[in-house]
């Protein structure tokens, strides 16, 4: 039921609310400030007039900028006293120092404080229509009741707790009570393989606990979320509990270690959704007192795969990350007060993170929680969706909307979108054919397309057509433009940066911004050497860049052994050290997909005297890397060569393989110091067999 702001229902805005924001907010009057307002509003920013004014001033007085905007943006408990402190060639990075406050008093308390009614999230379950809807009030009271469940079970400030959970609003709550009670998250992507999410808790290391539902739903299937962390468990000694919630009705196996986290119990009365969290060891009071923390303290890590090594936990921070998130989901989605948001992404992923979670929120949006696919059950789903929870703006990858433009128009057609008005594409490039058809078919050619640039290490959009003026000319298939404080700058070969247009290179950012990452967890050595070595005084994106005769640009793909399968960014050395054990070598590279972007391509030698069906052990192969990683990173095409081709000095040219698989012959380039030009023959001829 859609409660608007200022009606009045069975939850009453809690005086708690009130009293923490009031005894909170270093001015009172800020907690009634107005987020709708346009950012010239914040003081610092009077008369700069127009957005590519204040684009200039972003990036000639980033200080000036981000301090007002800060200052606007943000309840504080303590202003900060400096702006920022960064140094890119040593990877340093700090924003507001001194300043102190609390990311769910900024997401949840001051909303309630004004709106309580209004509807924080939408969780669009797999089961359609069923959607349930959880106002502000209702979120911080979840929120409030997990961070007081987590501390008497002994979490603290500093400590790390795994979210291994779908997208619900039980996880949405999980990472505001950490933030709540000042302990970082480590969302794990729900489809990760026990292997992956044992990794990945083994190197957060200050960990204490893991949060997890019994059972996932999507698309029509059940997942076992609660065996998997079973299986995980048994190779993490450290993890003293592990919190159980119940998505299906399927009791689960218990152990010494396990807590029934909660019941959520639903009524549907005179259509009145009464939802009762009761922790099992009893009631607890609501109130939570909301930790005060500096702007610097970390607020989550986020495992990342890179082009080497296992996957990395990069590191964000409170407030830096929070006013990144808010401000680019405002502008770059033009997010008016009252809009419903739906980002389609999962929440272990970043675009979960920043524009299902905390930038939304944080603007105080109705924000969509997504639970099922594009496909389930008809191909319709994401557009009687748009209908039915009457979305406004719609953000979703390219990977479905290729696959949803097979399917043909009349699954668009059969519903109203008429509330939308902004449609954005992430995770990789868009190509023009799906350009086109989201703008023409699904937008009715009256939604501005926003295809957005970013990463995990950024924290939020950095590339995208908005925000400039509203009526500014977007081409398709383009990030386009820088946002507010954003500088990118493309390096040629010899490091040097291009200056002039109509130009390809490495895609660099040449200031920082309070978004960015601030460490690899645990290797801050590894940050600098991936991130600001390969440029010394530039972040390095990793991924190539063309920038237009007119200054747009345009993603051209990644530049290292990083591959994009379905958005989901993956290192081919991590498929690799997973294959090996069978075989004697493999080298995986990507290739070009029609729908997932790009798929998985591995090339193995086998082991000398072993006599195996290749079909069997390509079998074993891609059991053991979804078991190991996740399934969407099992190869397409698994060739088996009897030789690899390699430098003299013996490195594999991957180079070579990545132009044979997308039929490049002509571009193979220089083949001289391969050590055996036939070995490149013998797999282009395979090839043609497999294919
Ligand atoms: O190669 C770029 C591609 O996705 C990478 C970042 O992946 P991840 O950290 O998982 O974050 C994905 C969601 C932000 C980038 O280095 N990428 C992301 N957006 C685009 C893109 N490639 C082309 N166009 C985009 N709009």
């Amino acid at each position: 039921m859609w409660l608007p702001c200022g009606c009045t229902s069975k939850y009453v805005a809690s005086s708690f609310a009130r009293r923490t924001l009031a005894s909170y907010l270093h001015v009172s009057g800020r907690s009634r400030c107005n987020v709708a307002a346009f950012m010239p509003e914040a003081a610092g920013l009077e008369g700069v007039s127009g957005r590519a004014a204040l684009r200039e001033l972003s990036v000639s007085n980033s200080e000036s900028f981000w301090a007002a905007v800060a200052r606007h943006r943000l309840c504080w408990s303590t202003p900060f006293h400096t702006v920022q402190d960064c140094d890119l060639s040593r990877g340093k990075i700090k924003w507001f120092e001194g300043g102190k406050l609390n990311v769910s008093v900024n997401c949840l308390d001051r909303h309630v404080h004004t709106c309580p009614e209004r509807v924080a999230l939408i969780w669009e379950r797999d089961e359609r229509g069923s959607e349930m809807k959880y106002t502000y009030g209702e979120l911080l009271e979840m929120t409030c009741r997990l961070g007081n469940l987590l501390r008497r079970h002994g979490v603290k400030r500093g400590d790390c707790v795994t979210i291994y959970m779908p997208t619900c609003p039980l996880a949405v709550a999980s990472m505001l009570a950490c933030a709540r009670i000042g302990a970082a998250h480590n969302v794990v992507f729900a489809g990760f393989s026990a292997d992956a999410l044992a990794e990945r808790i083994r190197d957060g290391e200050m960990l204490l606990l893991i949060i997890t539902v019994n059972q996932g739903v999507r698309g029509g299937k059940v997942t076992e979320l609660k065996k998997t962390v079973d299986t995980a468990m048994q190779s993490c000694p450290t993890v003293k509990q592990v919190f159980v919630a119940m998505r299906t009705d399927n009791p689960v196996t218990m152990t010494a270690r396990d807590i029934a986290m909660e019941e959520v119990r639903e009524q549907k009365a005179n259509q009145i959704l009464e939802i009762q969290i009761q922790a099992v060891e009893g009631e607890f009071d609501v109130v939570c007192e909301p930790a005060v923390m500096n702007s610097e303290d970390v607020l989550f890590l986020l495992y990342t795969s890179g082009s080497t090594g296992k996957p990395k936990g990069l590191v964000h921070t409170q407030a830096g990350y929070l006013l990144y998130a808010a401000l680019t989901h405002r502008y770059v989605f033009s997010y008016h007060d009252g809009d419903v948001f739906g980002c389609v992404a999962d929440i272990g992923w970043i675009t979960g993170h920043s524009y299902v979670v905390y930038g939304p929120l944080a603007n105080g949006a109705t924000t969509v929680l997504f639970e099922s696919t594009p496909i389930y059950p008809d191909p319709g789903r994401y557009w009687d969706m748009v209908e039915r929870l009457k979305i406004n703006q719609f953000y979703g990858a390219p990977t479905a909307i290729r696959l949803l433009l097979k399917y043909g128009d009349q699954w668009v057609n059969k519903y109203d979108r008429s509330t939308l008005k902004t449609l954005g594409s992430v995770g990789e490039p868009i190509n023009t054919e799906a350009w086109e058809w989201y703008h023409r078919v699904v937008g009715d050619g009256r939604c501005p397309v926003v295809d957005t640039w970013w990463q995990t290490e950024t924290g939020g959009i950095c590339i995208a057509p908005r925000p400039s003026d509203p009526d500014a000319e977007i081409v398709p298939g383009m990030a386009m433009r820088p946002f507010f404080g954003i500088n990118p700058v493309l390096m040629d070969t010899e490091g040097e940066v291009l200056t002039s247009n109509n130009t390809s290179g490495a895609l660099c950012m040449a200031q920082p911004w309070p978004g960015m990452a601030r460490t690899i967890h645990n290797n801050h050595q590894r940050f600098i050497d991936t991130y600001f070595q390969p440029y010394p005084g530039y972040f390095f994106t990793g991924d190539g860049a063309y920038r237009s005769e007119e200054g747009y640009y345009q993603i051209t793909g990644r530049l290292d052994d990083v591959i994009n399968v379905s958005g989901h960014r993956i290192g081919t050395a991590e498929i690799e050290d997973v294959v090996c054990p069978a075989v004697a070598e493999s080298a995986v590279v990507g290739y070009t997909h029609s729908i997932k972007g790009q798929g998985v391509y591995a090339f193995v030698v086998l082991k000398k005297g072993i006599d195996v069906q290749e079909a069997d052990l390509s079998r074993q192969l891609n059991g053991m890397v979804s078991e190991k990683i996740a399934k969407y990173a099992s190869p397409d095409f698994i060739q088996f060569a009897k030789r690899l081709p390699k430098t003299r000095s013996g490195k594999i040219m991957r180079r070579v393989l990545r132009k044979v698989v997308e039929s490049d012959l002509e571009g193979l380039g220089d083949l001289s110091t391969l050590d055996d030009p036939a070995a490149v023959q013998e797999i282009i001829q395979d090839l043609c067999l497999c294919m």
